[in-house]
């Protein structure tokens, strides 16, 4: 089973989005929520029943939990905190995907972020999320790099809300749209980066 945290510390940026994308792209896969929001346990009800199942866990008891997951995939789903929960979080995954949006605010928040990756010695990359469609960002890009590896860029893109409303991912809602290319493309980079 591969563990794999999506992490934070500014809010608002896509983690919860992404994660749902992802388990449903990855297939044989189970989310553990850890946000008290809980909105990946309030997308997984808008779809009775249907997988992959999502786990609302306290952060504190992600470690434990694991121990009943019999799956290929796990997303650990987190709130938007540097907290030590965290730490702990990313030191259980096998890799974590430090989500951001492009802006100043966001950039500012990031060191805090970066800082509980290293204190946990974590392996992590990163997932540029929310670009303006026509947005050149390869200045970002290369700033980011000296960090960790940056996948594909996923763009601002009206099927993402919408599809989440239906309890849905955007793979399944408009399998031919932007939004469905740009995710499944960054899983398989994903996935070339967990080997
Ligand atoms: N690529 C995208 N294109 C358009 N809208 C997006 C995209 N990704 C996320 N969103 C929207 O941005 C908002 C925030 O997304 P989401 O709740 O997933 O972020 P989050 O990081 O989990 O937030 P929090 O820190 O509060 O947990 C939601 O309304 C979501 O639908
Ligand atoms: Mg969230």
């Amino acid at each position: 089973m591969k563990k794999i945290a999506i992490v934070s510390r500014k809010g608002g940026v896509g983690k919860s989005t992404l994660t749902m994308n992802l388990a449903v792209v990855a297939g044989q896969a189970i989310i553990i929520d850890t946000d008290p929001q809980a909105s990946c346990a309030d997308w997984g009800d808008r779809r009775d029943y249907e997988p992959p199942e999502v786990q609302t866990v306290p952060a504190g008891r992600v470690q434990v939990s694991l121990k009943r997951c019999q799956t290929d995939w796990l997303f650990v789903d987190t709130q938007p905190s540097a907290e030590a929960s965290l730490i702990e979080i990313a030191q259980i995954a096998d890799l974590c995907v430090v989500v951001l949006r492009p802006g100043q605010l966001e950039l500012d928040a990031l060191g805090a972020t970066l800082a509980a990756i290293r204190a946990a010695q974590a392996k992590a990359v990163f997932c540029i999320n929310q670009a303006h469609p026509q947005a050149n960002l390869s200045d970002l890009v290369v700033g980011l790099e000296q960090h960790y590896p940056v996948g594909p860029l996923i763009r601002s893109r009206a099927d993402f809300p919408a599809s989440v409303a239906e309890g849905r991912a955007v793979t399944e809602w408009n399998p031919e749209g932007k939004a469905a290319a740009e995710i499944q493309t960054y899983w398989s980079w994903l996935q070339e980066n967990l080997n």
